[in-house]
């Protein structure tokens, strides 16, 4: 079965075989492209008979065959490419702007719903899934396809594993896409009961995700991993009925970090799939697939469209995947069959518009990071020496527990390739949190007076924000379930964005300063909408 993220067909049967397209594979790389130029022409002087033709599908399947592999040849050279590349171009081609988009050199915006077809014929391929089609905006759509490409790429950069992606829309809807499969009922064992084995230390969204719809309302159980980095603790919660393990890495928002290897070598031994959740670290520091997982999540909505115009998510997964589901399509291509399948009966899908505000971001995700990141370590070194701060949790600090794990796992990708560094160096990303003494009350009254740190559930922008885990984004999981991902009500989390650390570093100081007694001028509720907002904040 041939299976390519975005726009997939199933095995051409009716194909009358043209000697064309086995030349064409055999060539020396030389007259490939003079080759798929002549394809393209091809192509195109076939549209004008399709609209006329009532020769059934046969066309179209073969149009179909030269339209994929071009597609596929696109995606060979493209994966010859840096990081930086890909994520400027994704799979948007020149070729494709120039014969099918009117020469725009910024991927378009599709909204349309769906997709005309000239014919039955063409119409009854293309809902078979038999040529490459979007058919209708929940299944598929151009504008997601370029997301999804460019998604799979970075993800599967560096690695010899294939990678697909599809896009959904937000990074719950990507966990939920991501999981449930793996939790249908087994029709070998109706009834047996169903666990998987996840770390607590989880952003609160998925905490209750896992606990109450799936757990509460669904029986699947959580086993919760509370030391993710004990592999015998992980060992110890598997069974015949573990259908996945789930991490996320880094994690949201005390930075736990557990050994992606070994955790995903420990799955397949049982013959299961490894999941991580790496929004926090995006593809531009951890490529989890690379390290051995099998299926990645990110909420796109985060430092991947950092501009924080969008609600996104993506679940990317390499080709033929370990599981005990005996489900050949979901094994051999999980991505594009949650996309061809449960997806299309579930709905989830990104919006057209949202897909290409994440692509525009996605273009300088490596240069954000790096300088996030060292804007993060310095922020974390200040607040490290300052009286008012029990504890900081950062990998970068030498100190954290977990720093040696992380820096083998947490690079700068291409950073032996930039002239500014030369040789790989470690980046331990934009997410930070640190606690302060004197308990809530304090915590909030320092929160209180950021001036330049926005008050937000919310990470990855490129504006620092900053939270209180315990009141906002983990507050419903109560305090068993805080205490179990280690949250304490004084701990605030802090994602820096791309001002200059000075001024966020001066931010903090100003707000830490309520502790000693000064008081700090905040604007009043008067003040809190509308264009006056500012007047009060002096
Ligand atoms: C690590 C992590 N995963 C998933 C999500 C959920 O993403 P979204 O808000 O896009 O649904 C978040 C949101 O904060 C997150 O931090």
């Amino acid at each position: 079965m041939e299976w390519q993220s975005g726009l997939n067909f199933s095995p051409i049967k009716q194909i009358t075989g043209k000697t064309k397209i086995v030349i064409f594979l055999t060539v020396d790389a030389g007259f490939r492209n003079l080759l798929f130029n002549f394809e393209m022409n091809h192509l195109r002087k076939l549209v004008k008979p399709f609209v006329m033709s009532t020769n059934g599908m046969n066309q179209y399947l073969q149009a179909a065959r030269r339209a994929l592999r071009w597609q596929q040849e696109h995606q060979r050279q493209m994966k010859c490419c840096r990081f930086d590349t890909i994520a400027t171009h994704g799979i948007y081609s020149m070729q494709e702007a120039l014969d099918f988009n009117q020469g725009s050199i910024i991927e378009p915006i599709y909204m349309s719903t769906s997709q005309a077809y000239r014919d039955a014929a063409e119409m009854e391929a293309a809902l078979g899934y038999q040529i490459p089609t979007w058919c209708y905006s929940r299944i598929a759509n151009p504008s997601i396809c370029y997301l999804e490409g460019v998604l799979a790429l970075l993800e599967g950069y560096g690695s010899e594993a294939e990678t697909s992606c599809v896009a959904t829309s937000s990074g719950m809807s990507a966990i939920q896409s991501a999981t449930d499969p793996f939790l249908a009922a087994d029709p070998d064992k109706p009834g047996a009961p169903v666990n998987f084995v996840a770390t607590a230390q989880v952003y609160g969204g998925t905490f209750q995700q896992f606990s109450v719809r799936k757990q509460q309302e669904r029986k699947a159980e959580w086993r919760k991993v509370v030391h993710s980095g004990d592999i015998a603790e992980w060992e110890s919660l598997i069974d015949e009925n573990t259908r996945f393990l789930y991490g996320e890495l880094p994690s949201n928002p005390c930075l736990s970090f557990f050994d992606l290897k070994e955790v995903a070598a420990l799955a397949h031994q049982y013959g299961i799939p490894l999941i991580v959740d790496s929004t926090v670290a995006t593809p531009a520091l951890l490529r989890p697939i690379e390290q051995g997982a099998d299926i990645v999540v990110q909420s796109v909505t985060k430092s991947l469209a950092t501009s924080g115009f969008c609600i996104a998510g993506a679940v990317i997964s390499r080709k033929n995947l370990v599981s005990k589901i005996n489900n050949a399509p979901l094994k051999a291509d999980f991505a594009t069959y949650l996309k061809l399948l449960p997806n299309r009966d579930n709905g989830p899908n990104i919006s057209p518009m949202n897909a290409v505000m994440a692509l525009n971001d996605i273009r300088t995700l490596r240069m954000r990071m790096d300088q996030t990141s060292r804007s993060t370590l310095k922020v974390a070194q200040f607040l490290q020496q300052h009286s008012n701060i029990e504890k900081v949790d950062y990998l970068g600090l030498e100190d954290n527990p977990l720093h040696d794990l992380a820096t083998r796992y947490l690079f700068l990708v291409d950073s032996e390739h930039d002239d500014q560094y030369g040789s790989r160096v470690n980046r331990y990303g934009h997410l930070m949190s640190f606690r302060i003494k004197g308990g809530r009350r304090k915590t909030h009254e320092v929160f209180d007076a950021f001036k330049r740190i926005w008050r937000a559930t919310d990470l990855g922008r490129i504006k620092s924000v900053a939270t209180i885990p315990a009141i906002s984004t983990h507050s419903q999981q109560g305090e068993e379930g805080r205490r179990l991902a280690c949250i304490p009500e004084n701990m605030i989390r802090l994602s820096v964005g791309a001002e200059h650390p000075d001024d966020i570093i001066r931010d903090l100081d100003q707000a830490l300063s309520v502790i000693g007694g000064k008081i700090v001028k905040v604007s009043g509720p008067e003040f809190s909408a509308g264009g006056a907002s500012s007047a009060g904040l002096g």
